[in-house]
């Protein structure tokens, strides 16, 4: 049986074979050695510095984190420093990054990691995943930048750079899609640097295989790359879905009878088929057109009800 796992888990991966991996590997870290942008996170391998800098990353551009993150370690070069802090200091200086929650929950983290593990930022994965606004993306991220442990990632950049590398049409939103490229991810971490090959196949998305016109030409793992080779790079990883919103005017009607409520069963065709609703339907008119047609429409519905009433 384990075989038979494997093998299906290599099937869905598109698992290439160890030459492929190690090529790939020593491309990513070559390229990123001689083109790595100079940010001040990267010049650090402390956890702290290395937190803050990938919550302040998760929804926003790395031009527009850099002067916070400069303005925001210099008022809170510690964890301690960050703990003992004002609230509102903290979101004062987060104005304008955006997604404010992010700072209450560092500041949170900051007073459990002084509480809870003595103000020294865990380095073991469990402890990091349990900690507020931290998924296993930024656990990954920190533990593998700032200690080097072999944990993978997988955000934005890196979900396009992989979908492309072994061409895959899985969506990546999907679960059986996300966990395909977990797992790839996995397979090609290197036993070392390992936080520099995660950022460098991040900065690879974000300046290369950006999504609409990758720059093959200048990539240093175009021959490895499936998507190049059949020429797809518009087509995979497909185009969200987008959702297309439809205003629609309903109402719902609530019809007693004593201490009894009237539902009915959605049809097949209804959006909410096999569910019990009041009733409900859709109107256009508005005041007293409205109401006329909402008093005929329950009547239809309830075979004279209405009338039995009045
Ligand atoms: N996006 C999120 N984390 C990053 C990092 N460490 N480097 C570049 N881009 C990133």
């Amino acid at each position: 049986m384990p075989e038979v796992v494997q093998e299906d888990q290599a099937q869905s991966l598109g698992r290439k074979a160890s030459y492929w991996r190690q090529a790939l590997r020593r491309r990513v870290l070559n390229w990123f050695g001689a083109h790595a942008r100079d940010l001040p996170w990267r010049r650090t391998s402390d956890p702290y510095r290395v937190w803050v800098s990938e919550v302040m990353l998760q929804q926003t551009q790395v031009a527009t984190v850099v002067s916070y993150y400069e303005r925001f370690v210099a008022r809170f070069p510690n964890v301690e420093t960050l703990a003992r802090a004002n609230e509102r200091e903290v979101l004062k200086l987060w104005e304008g990054l955006g997604y404010y929650r992010r700072a209450r929950q560092l500041h949170r983290t900051a007073k459990q990691v002084v509480e809870n593990h003595g103000g020294e930022f865990p380095s073991d994965f469990e402890s990091v995943l349990s900690l507020p606004g931290i998924g296993r993306y930024t656990a990954g991220a920190i533990l593998s930048i700032a200690f080097d442990q072999r944990h993978p990632i997988l955000e934005a950049n890196t979900i396009r750079l992989l979908s492309r590398l072994v061409a895959s049409r899985e969506d990546p939103a999907s679960s059986a899609g996300t966990n395909s490229l977990w797992r790839l991810a996995e397979d090609l971490l290197p036993r070392k640097k390992v936080g520099d090959f995660n950022q460098a196949l991040m900065e690879l998305g974000s300046e290369i295989c950006s999504p609409r016109s990758p720059k093959c030409a200048e990539c240093p793992v175009s021959n490895l790359c499936e998507v190049n080779r059949l020429g797809l790079q518009t087509e995979i990883p497909a185009a969200k879905t987008k959702t297309n919103y439809e205003n629609v005017n309903e109402v719902a009607v609530v019809v007693w009878r004593g201490n009894r409520v009237l539902l009915r069963q959605c049809r097949e065709d209804e959006r909410w088929a096999g569910l019990w609703d009041f009733l409900r339907f859709g109107v256009s008119d508005s005041g007293n057109r409205r109401r006329t047609f909402i008093a005929k429409t329950v009547a239809d519905w309830t075979g004279g009800f209405d009338r039995h009433h009045r």
